[in-house]
């Protein structure tokens, strides 16, 4: 049986597949439709990046042979599950080994926000620090401070975790309330208005779905505090990224952390601009340890599906 990897992901992964399959592997380029229809034909599983999008036509392209398509991420916006469903295609993802980077990076980015971490990188490069100085470079600390998590998910959860040690207060809103976490970090639920009122930190972590798309839009961004900071590792479009731009120019809030864009890898005008935003190229999951575990879950689930098995990360 033939697998096709669309792009190079660690070795490991693709040793555990080679052991018993065919595989092919892309170049480091995002294939467009017909390309990959093309590449892909007939092969029995597919292991795709975020960067692909599958729909009912490519399925339909691969052939009736295709079994799976393992995504290489924990989201799975980039692949229409119902013609997945439809067709009796599995779809994978590789949760839980990327929970920590993910969060660890959040909190990178909430540090680099609030201490200005990156300008003041630049001003030592530049050769300002000529003298030390009471007022230079003066942020916000994160002790005793609020943290909003959007989404209670393994990451949400973890990003909690870390906040503890903060010493930081923490609120979150989810579609579902959890009372063993409420008690367990002494979290509060809160509606999203009132999460936004409350929150110095606001930090994203739902996946984009119909629901989620915009769920921060200039209504939900006039509500946030004006010192506090929207940080998203999520996925771009659940932020209004214009909206949030304004909101950045007009210093309506402190700033923004964003792993995750709107129309990645497209940036909104005015975005690179703005000194109060701190920008990372979605590699809140890019640490050496997260991408082997990636890649060795997605051969798995291949593995599994190939073998007559069920795949252990069905997400339909
Ligand atoms: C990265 O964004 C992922 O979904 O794994
Ligand atoms: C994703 O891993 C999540 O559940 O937050």
């Amino acid at each position: 049986m033939k697998v096709f990897v669309t792009r190079p992901i660690p070795e490991n992964g693709l040793k555990l597949l080679k052991e018993k399959f065919e595989v092919v592997v892309g170049s480091n380029q995002i294939l467009p439709k017909g390309e990959l229809i093309q590449k892909a034909k007939g092969f029995d599983a597919i292991i795709t990046l975020l960067t692909d999008k599958i729909d009912g036509e490519v399925l339909d392209g691969l052939g009736k042979q295709l079994k799976i398509v393992a995504n290489y991420a924990v989201g799975f916006d980039n692949i229409d599950l119902p013609a997945a469903k439809q067709r009796n295609i599995y779809v994978t993802n590789t949760p839980g080994i990327l929970t920590e980077a993910v969060a660890e990076h959040t909190f990178a980015l909430i540090l680099a926000v609030s201490r200005k971490v990156v300008a003041s990188d630049k001003f030592v490069r530049e050769g300002h620090y000529t003298q030390w100085e009471p007022m230079l470079l003066l942020g916000k600390q994160l002790w005793q401070q609020t943290i909003g998590i959007v989404g209670l998910g393994r990451i949400g959860s973890y990003v909690a975790r870390i906040s503890t040690g903060f010493r930081m207060r923490i609120i979150y809103y989810d579609i579902k309330r959890n009372s063993e976490f409420e008690s367990s970090f002494n979290a509060s639920f809160k509606e999203l208005p009132e999460l936004l009122k409350e929150a110095d930190i606001v930090s994203i972590h739902v996946p984009l779905s119909e629901e989620t798309k915009h769920l921060i839009g200039s209504e939900q961004l006039s509500l946030m505090k004006k010192d506090a900071i929207l940080v998203n590792t999520s996925r771009g479009s659940v932020v209004d990224e214009a909206a949030l731009v304004k909101a950045l120019s007009e210093k309506k809030i402190y700033g923004a952390g964003l792993d995750v864009f709107e129309n990645e890898p497209r940036l909104s005008p005015g975005l690179t601009e703005l000194d109060n935003v701190i920008l990372t190229p979605h590699t809140a999951s890019a640490t050496i340890e997260a991408r082997e575990a990636m890649s060795e879950i997605a051969a798995k689930n291949v593995i599994e599906a190939l073998e007559g098995k069920t795949p252990p990360n069905i997400v339909q």
